[in-house]
């Protein structure tokens, strides 16, 4: 084990100032790890003070490291015994898919692996997507189909048709199964994980777009809205998994030596209706505008998390409620949502 002064390891997470990766970077902090975190700036004041902060829990470096120059990680990566590659361009609404999303994406992920190869580390854990997994052509009525990791978005799908979003999901889809073929071919050990929408607290100063779009309903944002409306109809439903579940499910599996291959991470599967009627009722206080009549009632996926859970991991937060709760308070002490409402 390359220790750096830690007796559980060291870790680098690339992308380290997102919602994610600074999830993440804390808990790895308080186990025990030190932690390499890149980022694109680290001069950049505002971008990465809530990162600073973590460096009082415990060993945090920051180096700075773009996906875009070959090499960049290099230094990051190197002495470290895990790698967590959550670093990923995610502009859902990018003009032009291919060369803002797809190829940086690919080529990125690719130039990081090469100098994970370089620095020989025992793991390199890949943030893939449920994006990765769920994109398949919906016909017909019936459901729900349960999709695991056996499941692969159909490519040909979303270049013919390309539904909202698809250069995401496709950026995200051949990413991963370039880094399948870079880690056969190179003799790496990599895991990919692909989370549905991941929720929940977060260290830093904004509201993260992905709490936003769960919020949605309640806060009546426009472009989380369509975002919402777009993910239930493309992915065929609206499922959830905790930050903190995610964040101890990528330790797990980067501890698990058994572990391989890819994991989906999932806990709640729902669709947009039943969102809306279960905000409605417990939040009657905040009022639901959106229109719904095109949204389809039922979902048409369940997305299974069977087989990390048969791995032997255990979720704790599997309760929309619970989760919504939670998010709710966020939403108010971040701003999207009226602390107290004018009777
Ligand atoms: N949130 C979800 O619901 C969800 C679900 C499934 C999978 N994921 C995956 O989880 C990962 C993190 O997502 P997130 O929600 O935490 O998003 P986020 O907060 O926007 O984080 C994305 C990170 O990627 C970095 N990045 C983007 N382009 C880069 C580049 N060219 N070079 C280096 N870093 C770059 C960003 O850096 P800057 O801050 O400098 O822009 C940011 O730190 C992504 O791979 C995403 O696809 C997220």
């Amino acid at each position: 084990m390359t220790t750096g002064g830690s007796k559980k390891g060291t870790a680098c997470v690339t992308g380290g100032n997102g919602f994610v990766a600074s999830a993440l970077i804390k808990m790895l902090l308080e186990r025990g790890y030190a932690v390499h975190a890149t980022v694109r700036d680290p001069e950049a004041t505002a971008k990465v003070a809530h990162l600073k902060s973590l460096q009082s829990l415990g060993d945090l470096k920051l180096f700075r490291a773009d996906l875009k120059e070959e090499g960049s990680f290099d230094e990051a990566v190197a002495g470290c015994d895990y790698v967590f590659l959550i670093a990923s361009p995610v502009d859902l609404t990018a003009e032009d898919p291919e060369n803002d999303l797809i190829k940086p994406a690919i080529k990125g992920t690719l130039n990081a692996l090469r100098s994970c190869s370089k620095a020989a580390v025992k793991r390199v854990v890949l943030m893939s997507s449920a994006a990765a997994v769920s994109g398949i052509r919906m016909e017909g009525e019936g459901g729900p189909l349960v999709i695991d990791e056996k499941s692969w978005t159909d490519i040909d799908y979303l270049y013919q048709e390309k539904p909202p979003t698809w250069g995401y999901l496709a950026a995200k889809t051949l990413t991963e199964k370039a880094a399948w073929e870079y880690s056969e071919d190179h003799k790496l050990d990599l895991i990919a994980v692909n989370p549905t929408l991941i929720v929940g607290p977060s260290i830093m100063p904004e509201l993260p777009f992905s709490d936003r779009l769960a919020l949605a309903l309640v806060t009546g944002e426009e472009l989380p809205t369509l975002g919402l409306k777009i993910m239930q109809k493309v992915s065929g439903s609206i499922s959830f998994v905790h930050i903190e579940d995610v964040c101890r499910a990528l330790i797990f599996l980067a501890e698990t030596e058994s572990a391989s291959g890819r994991y989906v991470l999932s806990k709640v599967d729902s669709g947009l209706c039943d969102v809306a009627k279960l905000l409605s009722k417990r939040y009657p206080q905040y009022k639901i505008t959106a229109d719904l009549s095109d949204v389809p009632e039922k979902s048409r996926l369940s997305i299974s998390s069977e087989k990390l859970s048969k791995a032997g991991f255990k979720f704790k937060y599997d309760k929309l409620e619970d989760i919504y709760d939670e998010l709710v308070e966020q939403g108010k002490a971040k701003g999207v949502l009226p602390k107290t409402l004018a009777t």
